[in-house]
Parts: structure tokens; sequence; C-alpha cells
């Protein structure tokens, strides 16, 4: 097992990495300080999960949640449902709420955790990759709301972070690959040696190598650590974490949230985001193409949706959480593990990108 810790003072806490970590009850019950346990999971994970980390909190009174499977049940009904299942079982401020799931799970349960009686223990514990490099770590929390994606929502730590790398075993490929599309995105903001890495071991993480997962796991963890440690509720370097993600954004909410996956949406952001800084001047063609062909190999998509204009784009885009005084503002390269925060950018430069012809770039980077 590896321990990372979350730097954050009285709110920090540790990352435990390793395979078979559910069965460690030693390890969850250090961070329960209560005898009430409320459970959040949804459908699909309980029937895999949920007894081997109800074995592990033996001893505990213990409450299970358990949601309906998807990002289009992230709103405010679903989330009420949690509150049910506490206080139907009288759970009182002492109790602790673990998530067990992926992001969607993680946000939500965080969330509750971070309002039922104006806040209670909460510990995470993600089983898709997506959630175990990124959402599981770093404390942002929320529901969607038709109109903006995660724009409500909580900076609320978690005590404890349990990635038990064995459960990726039953995680479908596609959900797989949307996990690397976060896993890429830490090289391409810090970490240009990361990218040679996940380079020659691509095959290897999609075909669920576990000592190539539990370094790319761990890898992920102390960059996003690291990161929020440096700026906990986003005035400065953890906006970067979002680089394609408000192209990403827009894409889910015109599509309908759950069409498109986070990660596959974020891929296809960020091949725009590279499209742009290319056209800035700030990467060369081939930093853009090299970014391009890792979503590739990781088997996500890099060409946005065909049925949206740049106007539906523009549309969305305006409803980031990083528009500030009604002004955009863009995480973009200057260089590969250079990221950087941009809003004086060209209007026509950003047009460009919104309306760039992103199959014919694909058809020239096969050729
Ligand atoms: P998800 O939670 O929808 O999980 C993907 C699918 O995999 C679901 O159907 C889920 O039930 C299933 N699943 C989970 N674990 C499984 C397992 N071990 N085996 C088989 N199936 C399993 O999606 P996600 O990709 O984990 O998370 C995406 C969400 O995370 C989005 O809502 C996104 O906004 C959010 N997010 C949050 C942060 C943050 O910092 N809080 C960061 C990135 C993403
Ligand atoms: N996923 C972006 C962040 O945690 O800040």
């Amino acid at each position: 097992m590896q321990t990372l810790h979350v730097d954050l003072g009285e709110r920090g806490y540790p990352i435990y990495i390793g395979a078979g970590l559910l069965a460690r009850g030693d390890l969850v019950a250090a961070h329960i300080i209560g005898r009430q346990v409320a459970i959040v999971t949804n459908e699909t994970v309980a029937p895999l999960y949920l007894a081997a980390l109800e074995r592990s909190l033996a001893g505990h009174s213990i409450t299970t949640v358990v949601l309906p499977d998807g990002e289009s049940y992230k709103t405010w009904e679903t989330l009420q449902l949690v509150f049910d299942g506490l206080l139907g079982a009288r759970h009182d401020r002492s109790t602790t709420v673990i998530a067990l799931g992926g992001g969607v799970i993680g946000d939500m349960a965080g969330f509750a955790a971070s309002c039922y009686q104006r806040g209670v223990n909460f510990i995470q514990v993600p089983t898709t990759l997506l959630s175990q490099v990124d959402s599981s770590v770093g404390g942002k929390t929320g529901i969607n709301h038709p109109l903006g994606k995660n724009m409500v929502g909580a900076f609320y730590q978690p005590q404890a972070v349990l990635i038990d790398t064995n459960t990726l075993a039953t995680l479908p490929a596609r959900e797989l690959s949307a996990g690397l599309a976060e896993v890429i995105k830490y090289g391409l903001i810090c970490d240009e040696p990361f990218l040679t890495w996940l380079e020659a071991h691509m095959s290897a993480l999609r075909a669920l190598d576990k000592e190539a997962l539990t370094t790319a796991i761990a890898h992920s963890c102390a960059a996003k650590a690291r990161v929020v440690a440096a700026d906990e509720r986003e005035s400065g370097v953890r906006a970067t974490l979002n680089l394609g993600h408000t192209f990403g954004h827009a894409i889910e909410t015109h599509q309908g949230y759950g069409v498109w996956l986070h990660g596959e949406a974020v891929a296809a952001g960020t091949v725009m985001a590279l499209d742009m800084s290319e056209r800035l001047g700030w990467i060369t063609r081939a930093e853009r193409e090299r970014g391009v062909r890792l979503f590739i190999a990781a088997g996500l998509p890099v060409v946005p949706p065909e049925n949206m204009t740049p106007e539906d784009f523009i549309e969305h885009m305006a409803v980031d959480k990083k528009v500030l005084d009604g002004k955009l503002r863009l995480v973009l390269l200057r260089g590969l593990g250079e990221a950087t925060v941009a809003g004086d950018f060209p209007r026509e430069i950003l047009n460009a990108t919104l309306s760039a012809d992103y199959a014919a770039q694909l058809a020239q980077l096969k050729n």
C-alpha cells in the first residue's frame, strides 16, 4: 500500500492506494468518529462492492443509500434521497458519510456531507479510474444544474480517501478510457516527462496491468494533492486542473448529461484547448499532435460532437465557473507540461478554434 497526504493543515488527509484495501477495516475505522455510518453508493456498484465494505465496518451502525446510476441523476432530487436516508435512520452530527462509487457518487455524497446538519465526517472510496485519479481528492463536491455542469456545490474535504485498485477489474473499458483523460491531463498541465511514461505504458494501462495502473494513480493523486495544497479554493493554480473542461462541460451540457462521459468530453475539449494554444503560437503543431495521439491511444474521442455549432459552445461556455465579471477565461498551454489561465486572447482565435475542422485534423494526423 502507498500512502500520500493532502497537505491542508488541520483539514489535511491521507490517500491510501493499494490492492484489496476494501477489506482493510482498520484504515476506514481510523477515520470514523462515532458509531453511525452512512454508505452512499449506486445500483451498479452496490452488488459489486457494498458487502465487502460493510464487512470491513462490522461493529458500526450502517445505513445504506443506493442511488440510481448515472450523470443524469447528479441532481437536487437524487441528493434529497441521501438526506431521506440519513434523517430516516436518525443520523446525528457524529455520523460518517462514505461515498462508494465513481465521481458522480463522490460529488453527491460529499455535497450531502457538507450540508447535513451543517457538515459531517466524510470518506471517499472511489471505484472508477476517474474518481481514483481526480474527483475523490481535493474536496470539490456538488451537483449539476440543467443550465450548467457542477454549478451548485461546496468545497468540502474528506477525512480520508481509500483507493482499492482491485475495483478497476469490473470497470467497463469505456469508463477506463474516460479516466485516462484526466491522467493525461496531469502530464499536459504540469509534467511533460509523465507524457513520455504514458506513451510507453498506455497499452498496459488499457489492459489493466496492476503495476502500471498503480503508478498512474499514485502519480496523478500526488500531482493533484500538490495543486490542491497550493490553492484549495481555486483562486489561482488549481484552475489549471480544468484544462479542456470549459469546452468539455459545454459538450456535456449540450449533449445531455451522461450522453458523453465526463472524461470523453474532457478529451475532446482538451483537443480544442491544444488547437487554440497552437493558434496562439504557444505550442507547436508537433506538440498539439502529440497530445491528440495520446487521447487516441487511450481510446478517447478527439473530435467534438458534430451537432455543436460555435454558437452552442459560446452559449454554454458563458456559464463556466472560470468566468469572472462576464469575462471568459480558458486554461491553455504555453508548452507541454505548462498550463496557464488566459483571459486576454483575441476573440477571432477562439472563434477559429470553435469552428475548426477536427475531423480533417484527425485525417491529417493519420497520414
Ligand atoms: P460515474 O460516477 O458515473 O461512474 C461511471 C460508471 O461506472 C457508472 O455507471 C458507475 O456506476 C460505474 N462504476 C463505478 N465503479 C465501478 C466499478 N468498479 N465497476 C463497474 N462499474 C463501476 O463517473 P466517473 O467518471 O467516475 O465520474 C464522473 C463525475 O465526476 C462527473 O460528474 C464529473 O463532473 C465529476 N468530477 C468531479 C471532480 C471533482 O474534483 N470533484 C473531478 C473530475 C470529475
Ligand atoms: N477537477 C478539478 C479540480 O478538482 O479542481
